[in-house]
């Protein structure tokens, strides 16, 4: 039967998350820790997953039960990706059935965007398989169409980041994808400890929107100037420049109340031990924090998060988007 492998990377969130959802501009960066997936037909119309870094093991539903029923956590973003490409593409492929096996270089408690690569993936598999050949944008469509079904409200940066790869300048929902170029980003990332879930922190902004729109409003709006100074200072390697505004946005994501004590702690344990400036990636409430360090202050920042409870996870910034492995 024919096969493909493919592979995706991870994501980094840099500056703008929550504030992308409501319209203003985010930067992210895929990381060197890759998702693969292979991909078979099946003469039988079943879907089989084996996920054995998300405890997945020879999970089947009927291609006409897709995307029904109780679909178990891990198995949700392969599941509903599949989906959307049936659903699009049904003429050509709807007799096939197919045997997907995921594996990641990275936990899935890190918060860097193993859902939606391994959606990304899926996708370009199929994609493949089927000999419906699509590029990058349709690719971006459709596992954004997936990540929307499964996560209910969510911006689209981190499959931008997957499929494109490289760091991004992006407005949602993939409005303006603009690759900013650049090398590695000197950063160090820590692991703070604690599995965030995104839905929750999303849904607690959105309320504390609804009580209080006009200042939630008023710190997007700060976000949204703050990631375009951004992303001169990126393109022009003013690192101490980026420091700050990574501590500016820190701020106002602490206002939006989304940090934690812990986080707290490893980001001001970061700036203390030299580094220009240092926040959470992602939704907040735990997951990661990074860390932009100064020429030779790379082991002391690394060696401060650390002591401050963080975990280093050694990634490179700026990815090659999802490929075919073979
Ligand atoms: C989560 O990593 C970032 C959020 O902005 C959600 C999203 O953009 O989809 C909170």
């Amino acid at each position: 039967m024919k096969q493909v492998t493919v592979s995706a990377p991870g994501k980094l969130m840099l500056l703008g998350e929550h504030a992308v959802l409501y319209g203003r501009p985010c930067i992210v960066t895929a990381i060197n820790q890759r998702i693969t997936v292979t991909a078979s037909l099946d003469a039988k119309p079943l879907f089989t997953l084996s996920a054995p870094d998300v405890q997945i093991e020879n999970y089947q539903k009927p291609l006409n039960q897709l995307g029904k029923g109780d679909i178990p956590k891990g198995a949700r973003f392969v599941e509903m990706a599949l989906y959307n490409f049936y659903n699009n593409y049904n003429r050509y492929t709807k007799k096939s059935g197919v045997r997907v096996t995921t594996q990641s270089e990275f936990s899935s408690w890190f918060g860097l965007g193993s859902s939606s690569a391994s959606a990304v993936c899926v996708i370009k598999a199929l994609s493949e398989l089927s000999g419906i050949k699509l590029d990058k944008p349709a690719i971006f469509n459709l596992a954004y169409k997936t990540i929307l079904a499964v996560q209910g409200k969510a911006s689209g940066f981190d499959a931008a980041a997957s499929v494109f790869g490289g760091t991004l300048y992006y407005i949602s929902p993939g409005k303006t994808i603009e690759p900013l170029n650049i090398d590695c980003l000197p950063l160090v990332i820590g692991y703070s400890g604690v599995k965030a879930d995104t839905v929750t922190l999303v849904n607690q902004v959105a309320e504390k929107a609804r009580k209080n729109p006009q200042a939630v409003e008023s710190i997007y709006d700060n976000i949204g100037k703050l990631v375009q100074q951004a992303k001169l200072a990126i393109l022009s390697k003013d690192w101490p420049k980026l420091g700050k505004l990574l501590n500016n946005n820190q701020l106002l994501l602490e206002k939006l109340g989304v940090s934690s004590n812990r986080l707290d702690d490893i980001i001001s344990a970061a700036r203390s031990s030299g580094a220009y400036g240092a926040k959470l990636s992602g939704a907040g409430g735990g997951d990661c924090m990074i860390a932009l360090y100064s020429p030779e202050g790379k082991l002391a920042v690394s060696k401060a998060i650390k002591s401050a409870g963080g975990q280093i996870i050694d990634i490179k910034t700026n990815a090659e988007g999802v490929r075919i492995e073979k």
